[in-house]
């Protein structure tokens, strides 16, 4: 695993994390280089799907300079089958005390999601500060962190949920945003069609809309 300050500086570095869902494994590879091609080089794959701890295996052995975090971790048991993975983080949808004590315990880096003030909360008192705010569009965008900032100024946001590239500037201009995450760089059909091509136009898009 990364410490939490090697994650903050990567992501803050490339600005944008895709978030993959894998459904045949065969795919991994080709779609992480795509990613990689297009300047991408933080993804996280989510464990939505029954390959996904394969792809993670796959991906970390392949393209060992990439950085590889895992998704859709809501308790202990896909804590550890995404570290034994070689997941170098854990993200979560939302956050619970028990997913946040377990990853601690086990020294486990994880980005817990966080909707709500009183979520914010308890991650801050459990010594999470590197936080998903998810879902981002849907919980008020750009204008639900700005008002977590004055409350909450250690927090620092990785915006995820309904964003596309034409956002990602305005996301990253708020003070305590750090990254943005989605899938919009890895359509569903593109990846059945193996249109590798069409996803690294889609991350080097994204990639550009940082700078
Ligand atoms: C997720 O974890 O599901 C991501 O937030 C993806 O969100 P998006 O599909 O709306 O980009």
């Amino acid at each position: 695993m990364l410490s939490i300050e090697q994650l903050k500086h990567l992501t803050q570095s490339v600005g944008v994390i895709p978030t993959l869902v894998i459904d045949d494994v065969h795919d991994a590879i080709p779609l992480a280089q795509a990613l990689s091609d297009g300047g991408l080089s933080v993804l996280e794959i989510t464990l939505r799907t029954p390959v996904a701890l394969q792809a993670i295996q796959q991906i970390r052995q392949a393209l060992p300079a990439l950085t590889i975090g895992a998704g859709t971790v809501c308790d202990a048991g896909a804590a550890a089958a995404a570290r034994d993975a070689g997941a170098q983080f854990l993200v979560s949808p939302g956050y619970s005390t028990a997913l946040g004590g377990y990853c601690r315990a086990h020294q486990l880096l994880l980005m817990p999601g966080v909707a709500t003030a009183s979520e914010v909360m308890n991650a801050l008192a459990d010594g999470y500060d590197f936080l998903k705010a998810f879902p981002a569009a849907v919980i008020g965008g750009t204008r639900w962190l700005q008002a977590m900032h004055g409350p909450f100024p250690a927090a620092q946001f990785c915006a995820t949920g309904g964003i596309t590239t034409k956002e990602v500037a305005d996301y990253l201009s708020q003070a305590n945003v750090l990254c943005v995450g989605g899938s919009w760089m890895t359509p569903r059909d593109a990846v059945q069609e193996k249109n590798w091509t069409q996803i690294t136009a889609l991350a080097r898009a994204a990639h550009e809309a940082v700078l």
